[in-house]
């Protein structure tokens, strides 16, 4: 998820991009840049770092002067943030400047096609094969030039484009990607959202995929891929910008909380290709993997919890021992490590002191390690033997949800990755798993379609005073979660328990009208999670329950149901947290929590 904006008008292009961008950070913050033409040539300015730093680099604005540009800021998940991987990247000869948003899947292969055709590369982006191939194509006709650049490249995209030979237009197209096109007196602009133009406009199109808009100052016209006009009705944005920023949503964590399909998505698809598990950026062979005698998983808070998932899921399909450990207890109970130990470091930030400590500890015992990680270019990414990224773009909640999601993601791409390399799976073991993973962001996002129901249960439950979540198996690790989301946003006091372990001592704490929260979606353990729902409701508690559709038993013995659709059982937790997220986020917005930043919690613990 990175910014885009462009600006053609009659004012310096400069300022306003700076302006637009700095409405945009909450969408990527690593590096920004501007592309502006001076009437010779496209000057191009951009930076590693906040966008302060560009700022300071071009004096907001006066040194680049010119009215027409693009500008970015980003959020990086192809080569880590740097002056050259910043955006706008530039074809060869400098005629093309492009900002981008989104994922170019196939750039490796574009790549190599150009390269041995001559062209040189300067960054390790995937947006820098879109300029090139811009430049490859162009004879004169810049809409030709894109749409043959949009037949060749695969993925997610919005683009903004800059051709030196044609100052007096910008064009801009887009592809599961947001892009708009900000309507004015004599200027025109674009954006990956409202907020970066409502200072100038609230009059906009909302581009559709594969619609070419051509913006000139006087006017914009949008394109289809046969050079088709289309007639667009112009959308008024009623809007604030804080509003904006949020989507239209209260706080970051329900726009994030929103965001969870395409999240996954967007980390699942690249990894899939003609049927089999792609993972680019590993080097951990077949060989090296059956030499594990053991996996150890560490991380901190929410993404321990995705290790917890992840134990019973990777021993279930690879038969390879794994240990969970929160890595700050890791870090010092100088754990059993060796050259035959993988482990894994699960971190959204990347920066976590904690996990970073224990991962450079199993690193100094001979381990190998293999990070899971939103942030790209971040310590744990950097000094991790492997890194697998997570693209859930910006995290700006507390709260994680979305990155803890795309974290569930990648286990599963992980797991059914190294039960294939050690033979643990048939072809149509494979196949299935595959096609429940290709299934699971529609699954959550018939789950969010559905979340008045939560919100009803969470506005009879607001005033709880503690809460139990139990579960046995992946449920219980689900439980774990549960109780942090709603602890870490809500201030309620809760527990989570191995719904097993009740009865040795903690049911004592269930009284009359104790709100119990009951996971019970593995259909093996399904009786025996009844019999511990009995246990409760003995006791006078009330009983959220949670399962699949299929099993309406249990609605005989609690207060309220809360249906998920059914998946392969290893695959339920990205099912079972969102009910779990969106309770808790009630939950504290009825009680008017600081829902973004709650109190004294950082988002991810650096300092020692
Ligand atoms: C979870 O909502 C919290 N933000 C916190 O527990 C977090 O998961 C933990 O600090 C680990 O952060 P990391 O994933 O960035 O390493």
């Amino acid at each position: 998820m990175c910014g885009i904006v462009g600006y053609i008008g009659g004012d310096p292009a400069a300022p306003f991009l700076l302006q637009g961008l700095e409405k945009l950070e909450y969408r990527g913050y690593d590096s920004a840049g501007v592309a502006v033409y001076d009437g010779t040539s496209l000057r191009v300015v951009k930076a590693k770092g906040r966008l302060q730093v560009l700022k300071d680099l071009i004096h907001d604005g006066k040194d680049v002067p010119g009215t027409v540009g693009i500008g970015h800021t980003r959020w990086a998940t192809h080569g880590a943030p740097s002056d050259i991987n910043s955006h706008p990247q530039v074809s060869d000869s400098g005629k093309f400047a492009v900002v981008h948003n989104g994922i170019i899947e196939n750039y490796l292969a574009l790549k190599q096609h150009l390269i041995r055709r001559g062209v040189s590369f300067v960054s390790e982006t995937d947006t820098e094969v879109v300029a090139q191939l811009l430049e490859y194509y162009y004879k004169g006709d810049i809409m030709d030039a894109v749409i043959k650049v949009l037949q060749k490249v695969e993925g997610s995209y919005a683009l903004g484009i800059i051709c030196a030979d044609k100052p007096d237009q910008l064009v801009a197209v887009r592809k599961d990607s947001p892009l708009i096109i900000g309507l004015g007196q004599e200027e025109n602009f674009i954006a990956s959202d409202v907020p970066a133009i409502l200072s100038r406009t609230r009059d906009i199109y909302r581009l559709n995929d594969n619609e070419i808009a051509i913006i000139q100052r006087e006017g914009v016209r949008i394109y289809d891929m046969d050079k088709e006009l289309i007639p667009k009705e112009p959308v008024h944005v009623e809007w604030d910008v804080t509003a904006a920023e949020k989507g239209g949503y209260e706080h970051f964590m329900a726009k994030e909380i929103m965001e969870q399909p395409k999240a996954v998505r967007d980390t699942i698809s690249p990894r899939i290709k003609d049927g089999r598990i792609v993972l680019d950026n590993i080097t951990l062979t077949a060989d090296q993997l059956k030499t594990f005698r053991k996996i150890f998983i560490v991380a901190c808070g929410s993404a321990y919890h995705v290790g917890m998932v992840a134990k019973y899921v990777l021993e279930k399909m690879t038969r390879i021992p794994v240990e969970v450990d929160v890595a700050s207890e890791f870090r010092y109970r100088e754990p059993i490590i060796d050259e035959k130990v993988l482990v894994l470091v699960i971190s959204q930030s990347g920066e976590t002191a904690d996990t970073l400590a224990a991962m450079r500890e199993a690193k100094r015992l001979g381990a190998r390690t293999l990070s899971i990680v939103n942030v790209v270019g971040s310590s744990i990414a950097n000094e991790s033997d492997d890194v697998i990224y997570t693209w859930a773009g910006p995290e700006i909640a507390v709260a994680t949800t979305k990155a803890y999601s795309t974290q569930l993601a990648v286990v599963y791409l992980l797991a059914i990755y190294m039960a294939d390399l050690s033979g643990c799976l048939t072809a149509e073991e494979y196949a299935a798993y595959l096609t429940e993973l290709q299934a699971l962001p529609d699954k959550i996002e018939k789950i969010l379609q559905n979340r008045e129901n939560i919100q009803y249960l969470a506005s009879q439950h607001f005033n709880a005073k503690d809460v139990f979540f139990i579960g046995r198996n992946l449920d219980y690790a689900m439980s774990l979660e549960g109780s942090l989301k709603l602890k870490e946003i809500s201030y309620i006091h809760s527990d989570a328990y191995a719904a097993g372990e009740l009865k040795h001592g903690t049911i004592s704490l269930v009284e009359d009208g104790t709100l119990v929260i009951a996971l019970a979606t593995h259909q093996n353990l399904f009786d025996k999670m009844m019999s511990n729902v009995k246990e409760v409701k003995a006791r006078g508690a009330v009983v959220l329950g949670m399962t699949t559709e299929n099993n309406t038993q249990i609605e005989q013995v609690t207060d309220h149901v809360f249906y998920i659709p059914q998946t392969c059982d290893v695959m339920l937790p990205s099912l079972t947290v969102i009910p779990l997220q969106l309770f808790a986020y009630y939950v504290a917005s009825m009680k008017g929590c600081d829902i973004d930043k709650p109190r004294n919690l950082a988002k991810s613990v650096t300092v020692e």
